[in-house]
């Protein structure tokens, strides 16, 4: 579970196989912000190239997956603006409101980061420090586990349309949290889309292999299971897609609701 005093690691994490991605000969397109998020002593590594093959190594296949995630999700992204509200769920060290800042005022987009405060936090203060202007954006700070997840959000959304990205949150909730936060997502509007990735195998059979001990893997469902189960929920599936960056154990589903299908 994460550490609600500290900011998350796996923020961390993420960020750091962005910002190594971005040192790579294709790196078009990769979040060139990433590395302001590195505590100082691994930014300072981060020009070792030998030292960021050492990275990649220990990262195994993670790093392809959030390299593939990240293009993936940044398409989503830009295709959402034209929702009109855009919100990250559990965003982390995410980047989009800044790096797609000429799109999001053309769209007249607003955008909406939640998450744990000391994360949230954390970020706000290496923004301003580098002078990286948020914009119109809103930090609202947030507890998957705990309380209604959405509901200092919900006041400052128009309930028309909406769409939400949950890139690399899943997995890390209680099966409990995701689905009260689902159910809060299909209530905020009558349109919507929401995207996210998920472990689509029994996270107790991998947390053996995982070192770190405080944000540990507690849910998953398999990718049948998971288009059933949002079905159920009363989503409509878009697209459900494994093996992003080669990791099988990995999915991304975007699924909508509020359509009327002629
Ligand atoms: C792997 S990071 C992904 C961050 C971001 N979406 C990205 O892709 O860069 C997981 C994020 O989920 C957030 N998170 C995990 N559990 C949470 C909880 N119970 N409440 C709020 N946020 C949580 C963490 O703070 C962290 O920012």
């Amino acid at each position: 579970m994460l550490d609600p005093r500290s900011p998350s690691s796996t923020a961390e994490t993420t960020a750091l196989m962005r910002a190594v991605s971005c040192l790579e000969d294709d790196h078009d397109g990769a979040d060139t912000l990433a590395r302001l998020f590195l505590p100082e002593d691994m930014r300072a590594k981060l020009d070792n190239g030998a030292w960021r093959e050492a990275v990649k190594e220990r990262a195994g296949g993670i790093y392809p997956y959030i390299v593939a995630r990240t293009r993936y999700f940044d398409r989503v992204f830009a295709e959402c603006l034209s929702v009109g509200q855009v919100v990250l769920l559990g965003a982390g060290y995410d980047t989009r409101a800044y790096r797609f800042a000429e799109r999001v005022r053309e769209a007249g987009a607003r955008v909406f980061e939640l998450d744990a405060a000391p994360t949230q936090e954390r970020k706000r203060a290496i923004l301003a420090a580098n002078g990286i202007d948020a914009g119109e954006t809103q930090f609202v700070p947030m507890d998957f586990e705990h309380g209604a997840p959405l509901l200092g959000c919900i006041a400052l959304l128009d309930g028309s349309s909406v769409a939400f990205i949950w890139e690399g949150v899943t997995l890390y909730l209680s099966p409990d949290a995701f689905e009260r936060t689902l159910t809060a997502v299909r209530e905020t509007s009558a349109y919507g889309v929401i995207a996210f990735d998920y472990l689509n195998v029994n996270p107790a059979e991998w947390n053996a292999k995982v070192t770190r001990k405080d944000e540990q893997l507690r849910f998953g469902m398999g990718m049948d299971a998971m288009e059933e189960y949002m079905r159920s929920m009363g989503f409509g599936v878009v697209e459900n897609l494994g093996g992003l960056g080669g990791k099988e154990t990995m999915s991304v589903i975007r699924a909508e609701w509020g359509v009327v299908y002629s």
